[in-house]
């Protein structure tokens, strides 16, 4: 069968978009960490000439820089002027680092993939694990930077108070364990709003631990402490919350991790599971979750080889949807397992032991 050709074109172009698009990420990426969107956000409309001063580059990189972010639209250009800006909603993408549009932490976390793109082709080819801790420094900052804006504005609002009695418990004093706490920041978020409550945060990835320590210790927190320890062996129990952010499809045996985390909880306790946003099913996320790209992708380069380099290795992914996470709860003795809520990027499971 022959191809057709206006499709090829139609496919083509759609490819070359995207590859505009990596190249505008790599932009955005120089950008980020020489401060020149922030310097434009602080400048308001500016020449080249200025922008380059404010943000100590090279001003003619920067004016090509400046001309290709333009045409991506990105950043925005006056001609009668010739200045360069940011507008507000340009700033709040690119440049803001509160806001909860901020995309540089997944810009970020994309560009480190790059980085060791020889040990990703090994790893695809061979099939072999690769842990957590094998990645670029990027993947762990960018990680914590894109999904930090997410957990301030839903964690507490949303999430918790959409767990049955949970915030109650924790206003009043409880104790929960932030399994898989990467470098802290849902574990820090809780410390600080639930004074009267103890956070047990735990990661086997030294590196992450030894960085959240450090931010819970720049914020004074004193009810706050850290461990490296593997999921399946958190060493403290008599939890009223246990919770695991965007990590349990990452871990080898999911199953295992919950049903011990199952037994460290008190009697009436909850465990909460905050996924990525997935549909059931590869055809129901191909047609209708505009994520699920790039979710895969990092299935591919991330999540299934950190599963794959533990025990058991069942290579979970980030797009199992909820009807099979709330399977894998109840097949570990969870019972009460729905979904609580969801969000952009989140899918939000309550389970009860
Ligand atoms: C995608 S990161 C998420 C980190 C953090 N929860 C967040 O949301 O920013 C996944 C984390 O799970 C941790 N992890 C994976 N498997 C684990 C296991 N078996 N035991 C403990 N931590 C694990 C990794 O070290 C990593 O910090």
């Amino acid at each position: 069968m022959s191809a057709d050709h206006g499709k090829v074109m139609e496919l083509f172009g759609s490819v070359f978009n995207d590859v505009a698009g990596s190249v505008a990420i790599m932009m955005s990426y120089l950008g980020d960490q020489t401060g020149v969107y922030r310097a434009m956000d602080k400048l308001g409309p500016a020449t080249a000439s200025s922008i380059a001063i404010e943000s100590q580059v090279d001003e003619r990189y920067l004016l090509e820089w400046l001309s290709s972010n333009a045409a991506r639209g990105y950043v925005t250009y006056d001609d009668d002027s010739q200045l360069f800006s940011l507008s507000p909603e340009q700033a709040a993408v690119f440049a803001r680092e509160n806001e909860p549009t901020c995309i540089q932490g997944l810009i970020q976390g994309v560009v480190g993939q790059f980085v060791n793109q020889d040990i990703a082709i090994d790893v695809f080819k061979t099939g072999r694990g690769r842990p957590w801790g094998e990645h670029h420094e990027c993947c762990f900052c960018g990680t914590e930077r894109f999904f930090r804006p997410a957990y301030a504005t839903h964690l507490l609002d949303e999430w918790i108070p959409a767990m049955a009695g949970v915030e109650e418990k924790l206003s009043k004093g409880a104790k929960v364990a932030d399994i898989g706490c990467g470098l802290g920041t849902s574990s820090i978020l809780m410390a600080e709003n639930f004074p009267n409550s103890i956070i047990h945060a735990y990661d086997f990835h030294a590196p992450s631990i030894e960085e959240a320590r450090k931010r819970a210790e720049s914020k004074g927190l004193e009810n706050l402490e850290f461990f490296v320890a593997d999921a399946a062996e958190v060493s403290n129990e008599g939890y009223d919350l246990a919770c695991i952010f965007d990590a349990w499809h990452d871990m080898g045996d999911p199953v295992g991790v919950a049903k011990a985390i199952r037994e460290k909880l008190t009697a009436d306790g909850t465990f909460m599971v905050v996924e990525p946003m997935a549909l059931d099913g590869l055809k129901n996320n191909i047609e209708n979750n505009p994520g699920a790209g790039m979710f895969y992708g990092f299935g591919t380069l991330i999540c299934v080889p950190a599963s794959k380099a533990q025990p058991v290795g069942l290579g979970l992914g980030p797009q199992a949807g909820p009807k099979r996470l709330m399977e894998l709860l109840s097949s570990a003795g969870f019972s009460d397992v729905n979904l609580a809520a969801e969000t952009h990027n989140n899918l939000v499971l309550q389970a009860r032991r």
